[in-house]
């Protein structure tokens, strides 16, 4: 499939045709104001926030084995702090137990002396950023963790995944050889929920200013919410599903009194997608047949959201008190071309199987449709790095109309951590910096190294994982990858 990168788009008016091929109903702004919304203030749901930019959680695969952050990790927390963005959501996944680590390299809870410390130093990481920017810091900024169990996609060592699991999947126990011996019980779940409370305590004790319950990209929070065939508390209905992350959420709430509390959530799903055998993106589910695994999915039609669901959860989360959510989609794991919208794939990902603005659009329309059915609710929105040199001018469409509160950056913030500070200071944004998609920062963990944008950021470019991540890359081409 051939797509027009946006950079090729000369003005605005050009950009602007495709963008409203891909959806009639969206637009971007024709001039970027400075400080203009982006630059605004904001006062909602207890935070106050001097500008409109939140730096999305991105982990490095950079920890040490025993969950310590290493000289990488402070970079990257540092730089998180240099860009001027108000929000930090999340810094990136800190597993509450070791073995729910996504890879061996994750920052992880061991015990509550050791979390103390290393989330101090990484809260005074994010300090030491706002400090290096003198004046351009935020005036006003909140800074949270996130909080997390990769359940099905737990890979503590090197020696392969080692899946937890909320329910059976047809499609996706194969992909990490899970078997009904990996299916976590109630007891088992309510065990891991204590690690949540002692994880969220020492954040509090470290100075952050919140946790965010992580639910989303099929980890373990997120596949409770599609476990409609596992039987007992924590599965059925929508009361069952939801009840662990509420669980959650009460006694978080409970035991850290005035430490906030939020919920990074894929508001909807997509069926699972594989490389096919010519090599293109295709749906790994039978067209026509119901797909009952998916979130924000209507089983009997699951080519598009649906949001009954996520209305009624949301309504859920507002009654245990969480006045933030931050919307993301799916998960990198089976339908990255939607998770993280990208010109080129990760090794073990397929060609787009759309344009990848067609995966922008999805995320900013599942803000707008979050946004009608809850005005007080602070929306952080996800997808935007694809926009590359339209980010500024869509991103201020967004804000000025009040379709979202706080646009969400993840890639860009690898590449150019200086971007949200530039555009509210009214400065370019240097070519050479704006991150390409290339999904390198991906392929390097999906192949046992370090991720970092290798591409772009002279750190990386002349790292030793450079050369390895060059040869994975050429292994991947031949068919040989990992
Ligand atoms: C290298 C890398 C690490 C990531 N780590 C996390 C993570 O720890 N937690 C999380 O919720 N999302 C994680 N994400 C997803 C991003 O937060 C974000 O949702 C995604 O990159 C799409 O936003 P973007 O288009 O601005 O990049 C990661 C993404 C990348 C590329
Ligand atoms: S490696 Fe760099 S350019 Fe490539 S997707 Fe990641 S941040 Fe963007």
């Amino acid at each position: 499939m051939k797509i027009r990168s946006p950079n090729k788009f000369k003005d605005t008016d050009s950009f602007r045709a495709r963008w409203k091929e891909i959806d009639g109903r969206l637009d971007l702004d024709d001039e970027v104001e400075s400080p203009g919304p982006l630059g605004s203030a904001l006062e909602k749901g207890g935070w106050s926030l001097s500008n409109r930019f939140a730096v999305q959680p991105m982990e490095g695969w950079d920890a040490h084995a025993d969950g310590t952050p290493s000289e990488e990790t402070f970079r990257r927390w540092r730089r998180f702090g240099e860009s001027g963005a108000a929000l930090i959501w999340g810094g990136e996944a800190f597993a509450v137990v070791e073995d729910g680590r996504a890879n061996p390299n994750q920052l992880f809870h061991r015990d509550s002396d050791q979390s103390c410390r290393t989330l101090e130093s990484l809260r005074q990481a994010i300090t030491a950023g706002h400090d290096a920017i003198g004046n351009e810091a935020p005036t006003a900024s909140v800074v949270g963790l996130q909080l997390t169990h990769s359940g099905r996609w737990s890979r503590p060592t090197a020696a392969g995944p080692s899946p937890r699991i909320a329910f059976q999947h047809p499609v996706l126990d194969e992909r990490v050889s899970a078997t009904s011996e990996q299916l976590l019980d109630d007891g088992e779940l309510e065990l891991i929920a204590e690690r949540y409370i002692e994880a969220a305590v020492c954040a509090q004790k470290a100075g952050f200013d919140f946790v965010d319950i992580k639910a989303c990209h099929g980890y373990l929070l997120h596949e409770l919410l599609s476990a409609r065939t596992r039987p007992g508390r924590y599965g059925g209905d929508l009361e069952g599903r939801s009840r662990l992350l509420r669980e959650v959420i009460a006694a978080v709430r409970s035991a850290a009194p005035g430490l906030g509390v939020a919920v990074r959530l894929s508001v909807t799903d997509v069926i699972p997608f594989k490389k096919s055998q010519q090599g293109e993106g295709e749906p790994d589910w039978p067209e026509g047949e119901p797909y009952p695994h998916g979130f924000g999915l209507d089983p009997a039609d699951p080519q598009n959201p649906s949001w009954s669901e996520p209305m009624q959860l949301i309504t859920m989360l507002q009654d245990v008190g969480i006045e933030w959510l931050n919307l993301t989609i799916g998960s990198p794991y089976w339908c990255p071309h939607r998770q993280r919208p990208a010109q080129y794939p990760p090794s073990d990902g397929y060609p787009p199987p759309e344009d990848p603005l067609v995966g922008v659009a999805a995320h900013l329309q599942a803000a707008r449709a979050v946004r009608q059915s809850f005005p007080q609710l602070g929306l952080v929105g996800t997808g935007w790095t694809y926009l590359q040199e339209w980010l500024p001018a869509v991103a201020q469409h967004e804000i000025r109309n009040g379709f979202q509160d706080v646009i969400g950056l993840g890639r860009s913030m690898l590449s150019y951590p200086e971007l949200p500070r530039d555009i509210i200071h009214g400065r370019a944004m240097p070519k050479k910096l704006v991150c390409r998609t290339f999904s390198d920062c991906t392929t390097a963990p999906r192949n046992g190294l370090l991720s970092g944008c290798f591409p772009l950021d002279d750190h990386y470019k002349s790292h030793p994982a450079a050369a390895e991540l060059k040869s994975a890359k050429a292994r991947a081409r031949k068919g040989n990858a990992r």
